[in-house]
């Protein structure tokens, strides 16, 4: 079938909306007509060249949306299903799978490539295979994926809420519950209040976090993690740690987490210093693979006993975690329609990335016609 979608042809290039031929459902597999899909920094680095995938791609990771087909031997969804994807599939049987660790699935080995499990693709354009971000490339209007992408969510929830638990909100939240292991009332510094730092600091408060101390140089963030729980704000690394300081006897933060866009040495080390002895720093955020943006003295984490990890997914099991964050914006715990900023149509994409990198947006949406 022909559909339409945002293409990244090279590194540098914005993003072109074509029109894509794209192959039916295989074994395994499902035809998903996406309603919405969110903007997150993630692709803004596969164009930017921060990380660099296989191109060309389709873009999107973050996407719900409603089943139309499946393949042979598709169990899980059936036609009329309302889903929402997961940015890592999840097999069920591998060993990450299989010990409640499914944000590591052996499957979210080629994301970057965009290809289906068995090396194939499914998009086609002027005579060259096209990936999908994150197998998923939710920036099309349909996309034919893997059936271990899909959680199938009750049908009442409004999906272009709901897509947003497809990658930034249980990314942040899970940083702060899960990888931070924030307990009551504990001090939490978050660097960066984008689409997922915002999520850590809902995370932060609903785990009984006592100080949450939200950090980003723009105004209109610092205002967004107050009105999500942060109990104060600051524009620095800097202001920060002093804060931290004043807050803690001079003892320092119990957690830190690093949600900025571009990660570098500088947020590292800030947030290292503002932890406490035996604190914990959790590393959210992403930059250039080949770049060594950890440059800390080993020794100083031997004599204050501090932990510096990476999260992928929050920690997050996504088969669970996704309807959990669902069942707790139910239950009013979770914010999602407050984290939608502006809306875009498919043909706006370029616009929603530019608004991403003028730190207007918690969050965008694309809403795709059909
Ligand atoms: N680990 C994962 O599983 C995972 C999942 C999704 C996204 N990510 C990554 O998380 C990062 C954040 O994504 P996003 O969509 O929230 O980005 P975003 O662009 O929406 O937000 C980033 C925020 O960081 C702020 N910032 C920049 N430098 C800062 C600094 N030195 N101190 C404090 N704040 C600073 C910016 O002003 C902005 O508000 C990206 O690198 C993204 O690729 C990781
Ligand atoms: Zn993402
Ligand atoms: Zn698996």
């Amino acid at each position: 079938m022909k559909t339409k979608g945002a293409v990244l042809w090279e590194l540098g290039r914005d993003w072109e909306v074509v029109e894509l031929d794209l192959d039916g459902p295989k074994d395994g597999e499902v035809l998903i007509r996406y309603v919405a899909a969110g903007f997150c920094h993630s692709d803004e680095h596969l164009r930017h060249g921060d990380i660099v995938p296989r191109f060309p791609i389709v873009g999107g990771h973050e996407g719900a949306g409603i089943i139309e087909e499946v393949g042979a031997g598709v169990t899980k969804v059936k036609p009329g299903d309302h889903v929402v994807c997961s940015f890592i599939p999840s097999c069920g049987h591998c060993r990450w799978c299989s010990t409640g660790q499914q944000n590591l699935c052996d499957l979210g080995a080629t994301i970057l490539e965009g290809c289906m499990p068995d090396g194939s693709f499914r998009f086609h354009a002027e005579g060259q295979d096209l990936g999908a971000m994150c197998m998923i490339g939710t920036f099309s209007q349909y996309a034919t994926i893997s059936e271990y992408s899909c959680v199938k969510v009750d049908d009442d929830l409004p999906l272009e809420k709901a897509v947003l638990t497809g990658c930034g909100v249980p990314t942040g939240w899970g940083s702060a519950v899960y990888a931070a292991k924030v307990t009551p009332g504990d001090t939490v510094v978050i660097f960066g209040i984008g689409g997922i730092g915002i999520n850590a600091v809902q995370g932060a408060a609903h785990a009984g976090a006592a100080n949450i101390v939200a950090v980003d140089p723009l105004a209109n963030k610092r205002e967004k993690a107050e009105q999500f729980g942060a109990t104060h704000s600051v524009a620095s690394g800097e202001e920060a740690k002093t804060l931290v300081g004043e807050l803690t006897r001079g003892v320092g933060a119990d957690k830190a987490i690093v949600t900025v866009d571009i990660v570098n040495e500088q947020v590292v080390q800030e947030a290292v210093d503002a932890i406490r002895k035996g604190g914990r720093v959790v590393i959210t955020g992403l930059a250039d693979p080949t770049k060594l943006t950890v440059q800390l003295s080993g020794a100083m984490l031997t004599l204050f006993q501090k932990e510096v990890i990476g999260t992928l997914f929050g920690n997050s099991n996504p088969q669970y975690d996704i309807k959990k964050m669902l069942d707790l914006y139910r239950t009013g715990h979770v914010k999602l329609d407050e984290l939608v900023t502006n809306t875009y149509s498919l043909d706006q994409v370029n616009q929603g990335y530019q608004d991403l990198l003028d730190g207007k947006n918690l969050r965008g949406v694309m809403l795709h016609e059909h």
